[in-house]
């Protein structure tokens, strides 16, 4: 247990802030005695993993828990399909290089995802058409009620788009220990992505190293890396709105881009969040030592030196002139600790 650590190096927004408490978790033990410390001394938890989707808005008055339990564990390999059990700890990045290299397939177009597999599940992560809830049979997870391990169903995580049981009703209740994938040795690659499809137009045949490196190849030309320039990845989720709502947009301001989320002409749309913020004004724009990166306006960047609150400056005004212009609310992706409340949450 450390006392007054400095979380800058430790959230990819490379925010200033500190934890009153810290402890690196590497065994259940570690969690246990964590925890019941927390207990004690009736202390806030903040479970932290690779601390990529995280706004730090101030000092944590309470304990931070740095997930690092390590290991992957082949469960079953039938010649066809793999499950495989991997620690909350290990780099996400790192985890689908190794998938790949052993021929398990399923991850490919998640490369490059900054963060940890314990946080996968939380947000349901997702790029290019594959959603990490799609391969994910079951999550291990220590319940804080009952002082147990608990094993969670895939069917009862509640994914959805950005969103799962563990950023609602479990958020307090339960950490992320291990999570178990299921993934193929022969699996039909998803090209539905339009954007990978056109990266890979004209190569044959395309295996899942190719749909790995262009992925990676994208996300490198788009995306800021957190080593260079501080940020969090999608700032906002891309709105769902109704079919009606995207006619009137687009009879308004031309060409919306869009796509339906499910079949049936009438199904909602899930609209570029990253369009209205560019149409809006703000692609490239700054406030303080905060600004919207060049190149995809759907992330926020730190120029160097930004305070928490120069982001939360930002974007509430991004949020708030997407309103007024598209009368849309825009709503964080970003974890923020502490939530926003009251007056902050009026746009979120
Ligand atoms: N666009 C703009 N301006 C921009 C960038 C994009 O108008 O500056 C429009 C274009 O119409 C483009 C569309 O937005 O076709 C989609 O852009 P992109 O393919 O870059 O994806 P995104 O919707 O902005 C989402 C995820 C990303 C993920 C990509 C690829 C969310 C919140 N974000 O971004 O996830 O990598 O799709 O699947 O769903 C993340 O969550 O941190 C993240 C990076």
């Amino acid at each position: 247990m450390q006392q007054n650590v400095d979380l800058q190096p430790l959230n990819s927004f490379g925010l200033p802030a500190r934890a009153r408490w810290f402890c690196a978790v590497d065994t259940l033990d570690t969690l246990q005695q964590a925890l019941q410390f927390a207990r004690v001394q009736a202390l806030p938890v903040l479970v932290l993993g690779g601390g990529s989707n995280i706004l730090l808005r101030e000092d944590f008055p309470g304990l931070v828990l740095h997930m690092q339990l390590r290991g992957l564990q082949v469960l079953e390999d039938d010649g066809d399909t793999v499950r495989v059990q991997v620690a909350c700890g290990e780099n996400w990045h790192a985890f689908v290089s190794e998938c790949l290299a052993q021929g398990w397939h399923g991850l490919e177009n998640l490369a490059l995802i900054p963060g940890s597999v314990g946080a996968a599940p939380i947000q349901n992560i997702g790029a290019y058409g594959v959603e990490a809830g799609e391969r994910i049979e079951s999550v291990l997870v220590w319940n804080r009620d009952t002082s147990a391990v608990e094993q969670i169903a895939a069917a009862d995580c509640e994914f959805a788009y950005r969103d799962s049981v563990f950023k609602r009703q479990y958020r307090d209740s339960r950490i992320i220990l291990h999570v178990v994938f299921r993934l193929q040795r022969h699996a039909a690659l998803n090209l539905s992505y339009s954007t990978l499809a056109q990266a890979l137009a004209g190569q044959q045949p395309v295996t899942p190293q190719a749909v790995f490196d262009a992925v990676c190849r994208i996300r490198r030309s788009r995306l800021p890396d957190p080593a260079e320039l501080g940020n969090a990845g999608s700032f906002f989720k891309n709105p769902v709105v109704s079919a009606a709502c995207h006619r009137e947009l687009q009879q308004r301001f031309g060409d919306v881009p869009g796509h339906a989320v499910d079949a049936g002409a009438e199904a909602p749309v899930k609209l570029p969040a990253a369009w209205l913020i560019e149409r809006a004004g703000w692609k490239g724009r700054r406030l303080a030592q905060a600004g919207v990166y060049e190149k995809q306006a759907l992330v926020l960047v730190n120029h160097g030196g930004a305070r928490a609150q120069d982001v939360v400056d930002l974007a509430q005004a991004i949020m708030a002139d997407v309103r007024k212009q598209f009368g849309i609310a825009l709503e964080p992706e970003v974890q923020w600790v502490p939530a926003p409340q009251g007056e902050d949450a009026r746009d979120c």
